[in-house]
């Protein structure tokens, strides 16, 4: 861990940098696990891959898949050879939600018996919501009490399935769809808002037949995957606290290099516009199955509040807690509804953020499904966490910002769950001043 996590974080005088953000942790859990079914041999580079993305490679170990790993420049090439087989111990996803589902589904598919099992914040989400649609498709799942660790028996051949979503979730289309491969005939998934296209892009540019028609993924089974190399690119979840730490700052000039520009993943770009921030955002490839390319960020005017409900949020799940920070910088009072989700991420992050917004100074009131927050005195503060990534880095920012005074995380080494340079990040944007 950087010196930086280990003192407290406040305002630097200016905010200057270029960034090189960790690798997407959705893109590369999903290009790990598909080019593992695939059975290799594949390339999937990684920059500063976070504990999440270790725990995918971790697993597909266990489960007989050779993850062979060479060190270039930040990056780790990770060269996969090998199918999914029998493994001989239970499955450590750690504190990954993503690695659990998405495996969950992978192995549906496979004639094999695994136990999933994770940390203490993974113990307590909701598995019942995978397990169902599996089991339709004829592979053994069971849940403990709806909860981790979850046991699956695999079957080679599965059944096609319609499935209706009970919530907008990415790691749910992208485990049906993942068992989908092994079904006979079309399973089509209705997820009730659009989320994240990774798995449509990725097993598309693998060789599947699935698509994406309005918030219905189709996917005709059964289906052979091509080994697919690829370079992840940064996550665009990991560049919203800085982009929301330039649009406060007075200045500030942030340029973020090699993001990932898929258009499911920028809902945070426009909501910040619409708050009076001035982001632009600049393409510089194309090709693999996710667009890239560099996003700056510069000090504007002051923001407006902005209030967030209905279909828009499950594609800002993610970025909900550092938006919070811009609205506890905000002209005015914004609103968040429609979150409900919120409360079964790596923590109650309704509880961890509008806690958080309180003991920095901010006028903040916790709702069934969201918050209502506006500016208020800015304050010293112990953040508490909860060990979700999420949670230390939003606070951090707020700190940054100026939207707090001075700002300790109470488990600063929780950043490293997806992304591990988070510390030395802000050592460098603050010029050692943070
Ligand atoms: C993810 C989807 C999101 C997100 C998670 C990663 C994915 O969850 O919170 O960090 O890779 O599919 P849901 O869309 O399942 O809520």
């Amino acid at each position: 861990m950087s010196i930086a996590a280990l003192r407290p974080v406040r305002r630097p005088a200016r905010l200057r940098g270029e960034l090189h953000l960790p690798s997407d942790k959705s893109v590369a859990h999903r290009a790990l696990i598909a080019n593992a079914l695939a059975g290799g041999p594949a390339t999937v580079r990684v920059h500063e891959p976070g504990d999440d993305v270790r725990s995918t490679v971790h697993c597909l170990r266990e489960l007989g898949v050779e993850v062979a790993e060479r060190n270039a420049r930040g990056s780790v090439e990770l060269e996969l050879r090998g199918s999914p087989r029998q493994p001989a111990r239970e499955l450590d996803c750690g504190n990954s939600g993503t690695t659990m589902r998405l495996l969950a589904g992978a192995l549906a598919g496979l004639p094999i018996e695994a136990t999933l099992h994770g940390d203490a914040s993974l113990r307590r989400r909701p598995m019942e919501r995978v397990a169902k649609p599996l089991r339709e498709m004829g592979a053994g799942v069971e849940t403990t009490n709806g909860l981790p660790p979850l046991r699956i028996t695999g079957r080679e051949r599965l059944l096609a399935l319609e499935h209706r979503l009970p919530v907008a979730s990415a790691q749910l289309v992208a485990a049906i769809s993942l068992a989908a491969l092994a079904a006979e005939g079309e399973t089509q998934v209705v997820a009730p808002a659009a989320v994240r296209d990774h798995t449509e892009r990725l097993l598309a540019a693998m060789g599947a037949s699935i698509h994406r028609q309005g918030t219905t993924t189709v996917v005709r089974g059964p289906a052979t995957l091509h080994p697919l190399s690829l370079k992840v690119p940064g996550d665009s979840s990991g560049a919203t606290p800085w982009l929301v730490a330039a649009a406060i700052h007075p200045d500030a000039d942030l340029r973020l290099a090699d993001v990932g520009l898929n258009p499911s993943r920028l809902a945070a770009v426009e909501v910040l516009r619409e708050m009076g921030a001035e982001i632009r955002v600049r393409p510089s490839r194309k090709g693999g199955p996710e667009p890239m390319g560099e996003i700056r960020v510069r000090s504007g005017q002051r923001l407006r509040s902005v209030t967030l409900g209905g279909d828009r949020v499950a594609a800002l799940i993610d970025e909900l807690p550092a938006l919070a920070v811009a609205m506890a910088a905000a002209d005015g009072t914004s609103e968040v509804h429609d979150a409900g989700e919120l409360r079964v991420k790596e923590s109650d992050r309704i509880a961890a953020v509008t806690a958080g917004l309180a003991a920095i100074g901010a006028n903040v009131e916790a709702l069934p499904d969201g918050w209502r927050v506006s500016r208020g005195s800015p304050h010293d503060a112990a953040i508490t966490t909860y060990g979700d990534h999420r949670i230390a880095m939003a606070f951090a920012i707020a700190a940054l910002a100026g939207v707090a005074g001075e700002v300790a995380v109470d488990d600063p080494e929780c950043a490293s769950v997806s992304y591990p340079t988070f510390w030395d990040d802000v050592e460098r944007v603050s010029g050692g001043q943070a």
